[in-house]
């Protein structure tokens, strides 16, 4: 599991449920990230299209959505593996910029990274093997890096965890098709044809995925960039074809407003926090135009970052966080049917993982704040 901001760990099942209450068979994940939750609708048997505007999502999403577990060649995938974990490492761009210039890695596990990534690209460029792979790479490295989970910063003594050997593992694979797009989601939108349910989790305030994750973004692309400042930032990260719309204030409400009002689904479900420039009700107000519209809530803990605490451009710790608890919100709309049947089966399930959990403890899950009704006259009612 790769640390990742915004990234939907807790609220997987719940998603899933939505999506099985209204017997999905196709399924959209609009801003995929680590495709968790796509994974999630694949697992249950949707067939799945994947969209994000970044490279090291698209490439996991063609490993998790796109590979077919059932027809790939397992044992070719363990021997690709075997063979490149037994590289010696060899020092290169990886090593000195983000092991030398800067801490992502200890340099012993750069030089890996260096050998490695440089092996997939002679030896597996045009196979199928080459996303699983990669994949495979990146989690190898998320495992050992010297992050609080983003990479503007590291840390000044190196985590523990960063003494580990670099070491790759065979990626779980999951059975059946799907598709993947690297798009901004406004054009994927009108290419991804109708589905039974999409689910739209865009970034809620101006924190940049493509700064934040620049160290993948460089190790999937592997273009050796001109970089700048502590953390050796991508040069291109000052260009304005990176930058989003949903990174704006001015322009991430209507830019989401109109992939609600276009994308051609039965339900949507669309996420957003409380710490999110989209307030309860603007987000309510957005989605009333598809039909009936449900909020889940949900009590949850921050982004792994915020746990750890604030750190300077060098890593130091430099201050505590305020809270380390937030409000994540699920809007559910489409007809009112849908839409309630979907609520039926997350009910059923929060009450199956009750049950379970009265057995097996189970304390990180999100902690939900109870469904709110806006009905399609308008009127907000607590149910
Ligand atoms: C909140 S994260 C999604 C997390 C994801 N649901 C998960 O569980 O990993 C938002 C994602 O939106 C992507 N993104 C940013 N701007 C985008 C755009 N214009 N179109 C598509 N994806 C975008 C980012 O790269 C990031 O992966």
């Amino acid at each position: 599991m790769i640390k990742y901001l915004g990234s939907k760990r807790r609220l997987v099942q719940t998603i899933s449920s939505l999506a099985s209450g209204c017997g999905a068979s196709t399924a959209a994940d609009l801003f995929t990230g680590t495709t968790r939750v796509a994974q999630e609708l694949k697992r249950q048997g949707a067939f799945v299209t994947a969209v994000d505007t970044a490279t090291y999502s698209e490439v996991l999403a063609q490993c998790y959505v796109c590979a077919d577990a059932t027809a790939v060649d397992h044992a070719e995938l363990a021997e690709a593996i075997a063979e490149l974990n037994a590289l010696p490492g060899r020092r290169g761009y990886f090593t000195e910029v983000f092991c030398e210039k800067s801490r992502y890695l200890r340099p012993e596990n750069g030089e890996r990274v260096d050998a490695i990534r440089d092996a997939i690209e002679e030896r597996h460029r045009a196979s199928w093997l080459y996303p699983v792979v990669l994949t495979s790479l990146l989690e190898a490295a998320d495992r050992v890096d010297s992050t609080t989970g983003l990479q503007m910063a590291y840390l000044k003594q190196w985590a523990p965890r960063s003494f580990l050997p670099l070491s790759l593992r065979v990626p779980e694979l999951l059975a059946g098709p799907g598709r993947s797009i690297r798009a901004d989601a406004r054009e994927a939108v009108a290419s991804i044809g109708p589905v039974d349910f999409a689910y739209l989790d865009p970034p809620y305030n101006q924190h940049r995925y493509f700064t934040n994750y620049h160290v993948w973004e460089t190790l999937i692309r592997w273009d050796a960039p001109d970089h700048y400042g502590v953390a050796c930032k991508r040069a291109d990260s000052r260009s304005a074809a990176t930058r989003s719309v949903f990174n704006s204030k001015q322009t991430m409400p209507a830019a989401l407003a109109e992939i609600v009002s276009r994308i051609e689904a039965t339900v949507v479900v669309v996420s957003c926090n409380d710490e999110s420039w989209l307030g309860r009700d603007d987000l309510l107000e957005m989605c009333a135009g598809r039909g009936h519209v449900e909020l889940l809530e949900f009590d949850s803990k921050r982004y792994v970052g915020a746990q750890i605490g604030i750190h300077d451009l060098t890593g130091q710790k430099v201050g505590r966080v305020s809270h380390l608890r937030n409000v994540e919100r699920l809007a559910v709309c489409g007809s009112r049917a849908e839409v309630l049947g979907a609520i039926d089966a997350w009910h059923q399930q929060v009450q199956a993982s009750d049950e379970t959990r009265s057995f097996a403890g189970s304390p990180s899950r999100p902690v939900p704040l109870g469904p709110r009704t806006l009905g399609s006259a308008g009127g907000e009612t607590l149910r």
